[in-house]
């Protein structure tokens, strides 16, 4: 069976780009920035984006396009690809094709919320601002309002399911004529509505905004030496990048076999950086800071990732003049950076089905989507069990995952292979000493900070009394064993097929 292609170059970067760029880089980022103490938190997250993020982007490029041209574009296959397809070691790239598909099930979700907000926007049916400085009682219908719908409510489980159809409609087109075409307008309109934004943010209250943005840009020392900054900058790192998720390798193995992935690995990192650092910065921080002032940030971003977003967000922007509209803008530029990260997360599993079990597209995409819909709806009914899918396939497993993609493709592969993929075709040289930073740097790196994540947390995973918690951890094994079982009795298929 012929792999698909991404179709035009352009198309592929923003693909590419739509892939890291998402909820993680408008949501889960200033939320962060914001409880760690804004510049504090940016000296880690600069440090862990060159020695990690970097580095493993460039991999996954790399090594993507190496499978690609042998036929894969699931971890399943491209680990198996070093060990000639050994039953052990596809059974250990699964846990590659695993994260993704975890990490979609709460995503879209969340996704869903952020189609939800934006029409009811658009319609005036989100509640009326209360014109209060304090931000308890400025928040308090936005709260009720969030609760009521994420409940869920009737409303919430009618844009869920629009929004599960949207992703099967557009990953059942196929790689170039779904993802890539949607890439194409969506990340253009992004980029507008995210600029717009920016510059609303910052000019409220007569460019008090400019704070928030001052705040996080007060470049200090001061978390260095503590290791919850760490693990959190790097983890942040992981997931606005989509790195060890094995979601940059597959679309990574669907490049023309001369493309330059050098290049299109370092547009990748420089457009989320840039959506992350420079877009996601100026909006939810600087608006919050302007509106209710410095000291009520760091505590609204204690009451986690959506407080900012979808309670403080909407309380501010509707009591702006067109105030609707804006508050449209802001859902919708959540739904599309949701969107194109969405099915970048399903498709490792598209790929998957298509590579190692040599399914037909449509079969591949709908036994997929049943998949990852049953999950969802896990998610969306069971208590605690998006957080628990979060804790570990959307921190613990990616870097677990990034060690063993760095010892798999630079040392099994070996440092001279490495370095002639890496340097071929393409115009960007790097020296040999950059393999030895992939190899050796940010692995101490990334056990460093799994050194500190395991002595901190792990007496309260072990301790967990809650129910569902224990389910959502059941669940996990079971689908890992799932895909584990799979990529073992595939392997013959994948053995006897036409070597391409
Ligand atoms: N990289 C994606 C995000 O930032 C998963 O949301």
């Amino acid at each position: 069976m012929n792999r698909e292609h991404w179709a035009t170059k352009i198309g592929l970067i923003l693909a590419a780009a739509g892939n890291a760029v998402g909820l993680g880089n408008l949501l889960r980022f200033p939320s962060k920035a914001a409880l760690y103490g804004g510049g504090a938190f940016m000296v880690p997250y600069f440090i862990s984006l060159i020695l990690l993020g970097l580095p493993v982007m460039l991999l996954e490029w790399v090594i993507g396009r190496y499978a690609g041209k042998r036929g894969h574009g699931s971890m399943t296959g491209i680990i198996g690809l070093f060990f000639n397809q050994a039953s052990w070691a596809r059974a250990l790239g699964s846990i590659g094709v695993a994260i993704p598909v975890l990490i979609v099930m709460y995503y879209l979700w969340i996704e869903s919320w952020t189609l939800g907000f934006a029409v009811f926007s658009l319609l005036g049916a989100i509640p009326e601002p209360v014109n209060s400085s304090d931000p308890k009682t400025a928040m308090e219908p936005y709260v009720s309002f969030f609760r009521n719908y994420t409940a869920p409510s009737i409303w919430a489980g009618i844009f869920f399911w629009i929004t599960l159809a949207i992703n099967w409609i557009i990953l059942q087109r196929g790689v170039a004529r779904g993802i890539e075409i949607t890439a194409k307008i969506a990340m253009p309109a992004l980029i507008v509505m995210g600029i717009f934004l920016g510059i609303v943010s910052l000019s409220i209250n007569d460019g008090r905004g400019l704070e928030g943005l001052k705040f996080i840009y007060n470049l200090n020392f001061s978390g260095i030496r503590d290791p919850n900054v760490w693990i959190e900058a790097s983890g942040q790192i992981f997931f606005t990048l989509s790195l060890g998720m094995g979601a940059i390798a597959t679309y990574a193995s669907y490049v023309k076999p001369k493309e330059d992935v050098v290049k299109a690995g370092l547009f990748t990192a420089g457009i989320n950086e840039f959506v992350e650092v420079i877009i996601g910065a100026s909006i939810a921080i600087p608006a919050a800071f302007a509106i209710f002032g410095a000291l009520a940030v760091p505590e609204l971003a204690k009451e986690g990732t959506f407080r900012l977003g979808f309670m403080t967000m909407p309380a501010i922007l509707m009591s702006l003049p067109f105030g609707q509209i804006i508050s449209f803008f802001w859902f919708m530029l959540l739904f599309i950076a949701a969107l194109t990260s969405s099915l970048a997360l399903i498709q490792p599993l598209v790929a998957f089905f298509e590579d190692e079990m040599k399914w037909s597209h449509t079969k591949a995409v709908t036994v997929s989507m049943l998949i990852v819909i049953l999950g969802a709806h896990l998610c969306a009914f069971v208590p605690n069990f998006l957080d628990e899918l979060d804790f570990w396939a959307g921190a613990v497993f990616l870097l677990l995952f990034a060690l063993i993609e760095i010892i798999v493709f630079v040392w099994v592969f070996g440092v001279d292979n490495f370095y002639r993929e890496l340097t071929s075709d393409t115009s960007i040289r790097f020296p040999k000493l950059f393999v030895y930073i992939i190899g050796i740097v940010s692995p101490l790196f990334i056990i460093f900070i799994g050194y500190f994540w395991f002595s901190e947390k792990i007496l309260d995973v072990l301790q967990e009394t809650d129910p569902y918690k224990w389910m959502a951890r059941l669940f996990i094994l079971i689908f890992l064993v799932f895909l584990m079982a799979l990529a073992v009795v595939s392997r013959k298929k994948v053995l006897e097929g036409p070597r391409i």
